[in-house]
């Protein structure tokens, strides 16, 4: 399918999903977030993916488009939200890795923040500039940054507004990893997480988004019951009997 503002391309099956309004810092409109919307929907039940990497050239994305927010009423602030789309993201039953380039923020970081792992450049900057617009993440930077980082330092930067670099968003645990070219790096890991088995890790990762979200004890039922399904695949018999065999699990997906 071809789209306006961002390009999808798969190979290998990993999906590298390119925001593309670079002479606006792949600012998001509704448009290319409707397009993400469209593609995740896509690629959820395409078996050629295994993966996804989100990226953009120079630059990830530098928020909302601030153009298009200008006379919005709250009744329309609230349908201009990106919030849903970025669920549809964290919630994609396959690994999604953000290959950051450049600028990630207010929206572009909250997309970031979606996604399960995070890859930047060593000249990477990133945080949430709302507190001067007047306003604050509103695309669910206010609840995933602190699980991820502590409340602490999520209220440093929401009140903030200041942008840190790579290295300071590493030692947060913002980011992963620190790497010179992202994008390799982002498809190189994407591809390790492609050849696991996938039945396991969309349970694991449902397991693991459920986990601040429900008291423990009903997280460790959940778990217990979504573990014990892996059983009900081939790829666990498999698992189990290379292990035996002191060979290397050749997994097949189901
Ligand atoms: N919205 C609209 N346009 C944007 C934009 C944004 N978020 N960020 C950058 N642009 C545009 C600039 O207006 C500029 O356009 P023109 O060439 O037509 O003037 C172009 O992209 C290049 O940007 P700069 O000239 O400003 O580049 P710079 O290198 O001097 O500065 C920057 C880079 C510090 C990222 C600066 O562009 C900036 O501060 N951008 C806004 C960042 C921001 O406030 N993001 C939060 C948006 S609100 C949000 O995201 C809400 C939410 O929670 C969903």
């Amino acid at each position: 399918m071809g789209y306006q503002f961002i390009c999808v391309n798969i190979e290998d099956g990993i999906a590298v999903v390119s925001l593309n309004r670079p002479k606006e810092l792949n600012a998001l409109n509704k448009c290319m977030v409707l397009e993400l919307d469209m593609a995740f929907g896509e690629m959820a039940g395409n078996p050629k993916v295994k993966a996804v990497v989100i990226t953009g050239e120079k630059n990830f994305a530098a928020g909302a488009d601030i153009s298009n927010m200008l006379t919005l009423s709250p009744e329309l602030a609230k349908e201009f939200s990106f919030r849903h789309t970025f669920n549809k993201i964290e919630d994609f039953p396959k690994t999604v890795i953000a290959a950051i380039p450049g600028f990630a923020l207010g929206g572009g970081l909250e997309l970031a923040l979606a996604c399960d792992i995070r890859i930047a450049s060593p000249n990477a900057k990133m945080g949430f500039p709302e507190i001067n617009l007047g306003i604050f993440p509103g695309a669910g930077g206010t609840q995933r940054l602190p699980r991820l980082i502590g409340t602490a330092r999520a209220k440093e930067l929401i009140y903030t507004g200041v942008i840190i670099a790579a290295s300071k968003a590493e030692e947060y645990g913002l980011i992963n990893i620190i790497a010179d070219n992202p994008l390799e790096e982002a498809i190189k890991y994407a591809g390790k997480l492609a050849a696991k088995p996938p039945v396991a890790i969309k349970l694991a990762k449902q397991c693991i988004n459920l986990a601040f979200d429900v008291d423990q004890k009903i997280g460790v039922e959940f778990e217990g019951v979504a573990w014990a399904s892996t059983f009900a695949t081939d790829d666990q018999k498999e698992g189990m009997k290379a292990f035996m065999e002191k060979r290397k699990a050749v997994f097949i997906g189901k």
